[in-house]
Formats: structure tokens, sequence, C-alpha cells
């Protein structure tokens, strides 16, 4: 018989509702209980998932009976107390990204999971899409060669108030931990920590960075080139370069079932992978089956990769002189 995996979610916001939905495509995985700070909320998402429990505060979840995992959705600042509640309490958790705020709370993170042998993973969901996948084996397979170099933007024009969480300091918000760190996550998984960082943003009214551009180099030479943005719709691409051909991930990159292989000599070739729905069960999936083998962390999404995915992160805003209150 298919056994039963229970998730609790803690932010029953947009992408909670996008994470639920997905859960579809797991066998036994189901909504089992929910937490919003408002319990007509927490009914809500729960009649619509057909969760069995539902909460009107983050702390009533920890005691939640037969709970496996806890998948955390709130705004960035809120991350590194929701996860580290979830931790003590020994239940295993998949946390949006960022995973915090800073390097110094992911490393908080990370030694309280080891110390309770709980699971922690952070909500990369690209690093388990399909694309991401092929991306790598074709890498492996040396089809382009040795890696020269990486070009990706996320960018779009948002409209949203000045409140809003992607704008809101106070929550952490700002193009590069919401969207930048997508083109970072992937260089960062292409040639591993860098030795030099550049970047420049334009900082707005609220005071986070609204348009990101960065560059880093790599101690084998290889280059970076990255943007992240809410001022403009760039083309949301991405380019990994290499001494005998190109992969060009198309738009959207980040969620793309198409990439293309192009060189100078030869005709562009198209590959295609199958995605369903719109791919957080990938994520889901992975954590359900590392927990299922006693693991208290991915292999794919270690927390070695969470902690250089922050040390970057917090050196690109060093460069570019955003300090949150979580710093201080
Ligand atoms: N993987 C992806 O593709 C992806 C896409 C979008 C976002 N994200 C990440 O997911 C997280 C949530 O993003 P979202 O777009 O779902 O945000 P959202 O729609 O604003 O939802 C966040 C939820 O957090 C709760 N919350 C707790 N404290 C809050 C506060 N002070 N202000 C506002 N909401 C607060 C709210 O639920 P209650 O008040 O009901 O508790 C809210 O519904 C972020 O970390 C973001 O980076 C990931």
């Amino acid at each position: 018989m298919e056994s039963t995996f229970n998730w609790g979610i803690i932010g029953p916001g947009k992408i909670a509702r996008q994470f639920a939905a997905d859960l579809a495509f797991i066998p036994g995985a189901r909504v089992h209980a929910v937490a919003s700070r408002e319990s007509s909320r927490a009914q809500t998402f729960a009649e619509d998932f057909q969760a069995s429990f539902y909460y009107g505060n983050y702390a009533e979840i920890l005691n939640c009976p037969n709970l496996d995992a806890v998948y955390v959705a709130t705004p960035h600042v809120g991350h590194f107390d929701n996860t580290i509640a979830c931790l003590e309490a020994g239940i295993p958790v998949l946390c949006e990204k960022p995973l915090a705020m800073n390097f110094r709370q992911v490393e908080l993170l990370i030694d309280t999971a080891r110390r309770k042998q709980t699971f922690l993973m952070e909500a990369l969901w690209t690093r388990f899409l399909p694309s991401t996948q092929l991306l790598l084996e074709l890498i492996r397979k040396g089809e382009i060669g040795e890696l020269v170099g990486v070009k990706a933007d996320f960018g779009f024009r948002s409209d949203l108030p000045a409140e809003d969480r992607i704008f809101n300091k106070a929550l952490g918000g700002g193009a590069l931990l919401d969207i930048g760190i997508y083109p970072v996550f992937l260089a960062l998984l292409l040639f591993g920590k860098a030795c030099e960082i550049k970047a420049m943003a334009k900082i707005g009214s609220t005071g986070v960075d609204e348009d990101t551009h960065v560059l880093l180099r790599y101690a084998g030479g290889q280059l970076a080139q990255l943007h992240g943005s809410f001022l403009a719709d760039t083309k949301r691409e991405a380019f990994i370069y290499g001494d005998a051909g190109t992969i060009h991930m198309h738009a959207d990159w980040y969620q793309q079932t198409q990439l293309s292989i192009f060189g100078t000599h030869s005709e562009p070739q198209l590959f295609s992978v199958e995605k369903k729905g719109l791919g957080y069960h990938y994520e889901a999936k992975e954590v359900m089956d590392c927990i299922a083998k006693g693991k208290i962390e991915s292999d794919k999404m270690s927390h070695a990769l969470s902690a250089a995915l922050m040390l970057s992160l917090d050196s690109i805003r060093r460069e570019i002189g955003l300090i949150y209150p979580e710093d201080e």
C-alpha cells in the first residue's frame, strides 16, 4: 500500500498554493496542516487542499500530530525564525529561498539541523527541475567542451506597491534575494565559489536593490555575468559558454523544458525534457526521499551549497551596500 507523507505549510501565500497544488504529482504526498497568522486564511487554504489541520498562528503547528515535514513559505525575514522553530521541535524543513537573510543565520540553521539530527533543505526549485538535470548531463558529457563562462538574467517589470514584500526592506525585499538568486545559484552550480565578485545596483526608494548586475571570476579563469531586475522585462535567458559550443537555456530559462546547443560551425541542436505541473513537486520528492533514507540533508541541495550561495549573496550585498537589520 502507498504510504502517506504529511506536509505542513507555514505562510499560505502565492507560492504555497503552487507548491500545494504540485504535491498532487507525488503519490501519497498531501497537505496535512497549514499555519497562517490569521485563522480564516489557514481555514480557506485547508479547505482548498483538504488539509486535516489548520492554525491561526505559526506556533501551534509545531505540535500537530503526524507531521512529516514543513514547507516554510513566508517572506525572507521569516525563514530563519520559522525554520529554527521547526528544527528545534524535531520537524524536517523545506524552506523557501533564500534560506535566511545572511550567512550567520544560515550557519545557525545548519548547526541546529545537525544538533537535532533533523532534515533541512533550501527550496531552490530550479536545482531539481528536469532542465537543470539535462543541462548538467550535457556538460558532464562534454557536449560544449570546457566551460568558459555563463551569462544569465532574471528580470521583470514590477508594478507592485512599495509595501509589497518584494520592495519592503523590513521583509527582506530586493531583486537580488528574490530573483537575482537564481542566476547566482546557476553560476555557483556550474563553477563553485567565485574568487572575485563585482556588483552594481540601483537602490530604490524603499532602500532595497531593484536592478542588480553582477560579475564573477573563478579560479579556473571562467567568468559569470548575471542580472536580476524588478525594473525591466529582461529576456530571461541563460547562456553557458564552452570552448566547443554554447548551451542556450531558452526563456524563461529557470523553468523551461527546452534548451539548445549551438556552435560556430554547426546547426543548433534542440533538446527537450518533460516537466509536470509547475515543477515544485521535484524538490518536494527529494525531501521525501531523503527523509525516507534517514538523511538530514540532500546531496543535490546540500547544506554546504546553501552556505556557499549565501556567502555569494552576502558578498554581492557588500558590493552594492545593501544592509538589512538582520546584519547588524
Ligand atoms: N520557488 C519559487 O519559484 C518562488 C516563487 C515565489 C516566491 N518564492 C519565495 O516564497 C516565499 C513567499 O513568497 P510569496 O510570493 O508566496 O509571498 P506571499 O504571497 O506574500 O506569501 C507569503 C506569506 O507569508 C505570510 N507572512 C508572514 N509574515 C508576513 C508579513 N510580515 N507580511 C506578509 N506576509 C507574511 C503570509 O501568510 P499568513 O499571513 O497567512 O500567515 C503570506 O501569505 C519567499 O521566500 C519567496 O522568495 C519562491
